[in-house]
């Protein structure tokens, strides 16, 4: 897949080379064929195929009132305290870790591909200047790298670990919205499922929860101690009840 980085008006210049650099995509002054990482005064946006996405999570605030509490994740992670530490080991655009900080969790992200991170970076930078959302992002913390690496060598003290790795392909992409079908294309399906939930495993969190279409197998294979389904998706937990 063809993947430019472009700079619109000069401005984020650095990050946008930094980005480059780290991608191997060259950095231009006008969009390409295939996918472009847009810089310009506006932020970071992702376009190609027609389609244009940002982050943007004003989009969520609908979902952080009386229904919180109903939302399928939380549901299945019950928090049953304040001050609880989580770990969203696949970040993606982070809305799934918006709903466990606006539930109470602080949440440290790891996205490990690079484009991705610079859109999340962005939107979670763009969030500081409204004070319903940052009141909620305050709570979110970005590390750009692979959390099969970085959660064992971190001492989390996560009382949650949330895995979402991108499901496998459907056939009918065009069931798929437009930011996963741009997305999609910058990321493979979870190459390494054993690895990912082997990482969480050592690093000891008293839950993880883990997202996945509603009729596929379990990640790794690894039986949950209970699940939670909604229409289309299925959310397992591996529970350890002595873990401290
Ligand atoms: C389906 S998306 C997650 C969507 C996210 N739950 C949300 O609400 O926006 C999966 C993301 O996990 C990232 N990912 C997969 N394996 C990872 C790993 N080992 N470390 C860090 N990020 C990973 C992918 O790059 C991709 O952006």
């Amino acid at each position: 897949m063809e993947l430019v980085i472009c700079v619109s008006d000069g401005v984020m210049y650095d990050e946008a080379e930094a980005l480059a650099r780290r991608t191997g995509a060259p950095l231009c002054d006008r969009e390409g064929d295939g996918v472009t990482v847009l810089f310009d005064r506006t932020g970071v946006s992702l376009s190609g195929y027609g389609m244009k996405y940002r982050g943007d999570f004003t989009q969520m605030l609908s979902r952080i009132g009386a229904g919180l509490r109903q939302e399928l994740l939380i549901r299945t992670a019950k928090p049953r305290s304040g001050g609880l530490k989580a770990v969203d080991a696949a970040a993606g655009m982070g809305e799934d870790a918006f709903l466990l900080a606006a539930c109470g969790y602080e949440v440290s992200l790891y996205e490990k591909n690079a484009v991705i991170a610079a859109l999340l970076r962005d939107a979670l930078r763009r969030a500081e200047s409204d004070e319903r959302l940052c009141a909620i992002t305050s709570h979110m913390h970005l590390t750009e790298g692979d959390s099969t690496e970085l959660m064992p060598t971190s001492d989390l003290g996560a009382d949650l670990i949330y895995l979402d790795p991108m499901f496998p392909p459907r056939r009918k992409s065009g069931l798929i919205n437009k930011k996963l079908q741009l997305i999609q294309k910058l990321e493979q399906p979870c190459g390494d499922e054993r690895a990912l939930l082997d990482a969480a495993i050592a690093a000891h969190p008293k839950k993880i929860v883990i997202k996945r279409p509603l009729k596929g197998a379990y990640l790794a294979d690894m039986k949950p101690s209970y699940s939670i389904s909604g229409k289309s998706i299925r959310y397992d937990c591996i529970a350890f009840p002595d873990a401290t």
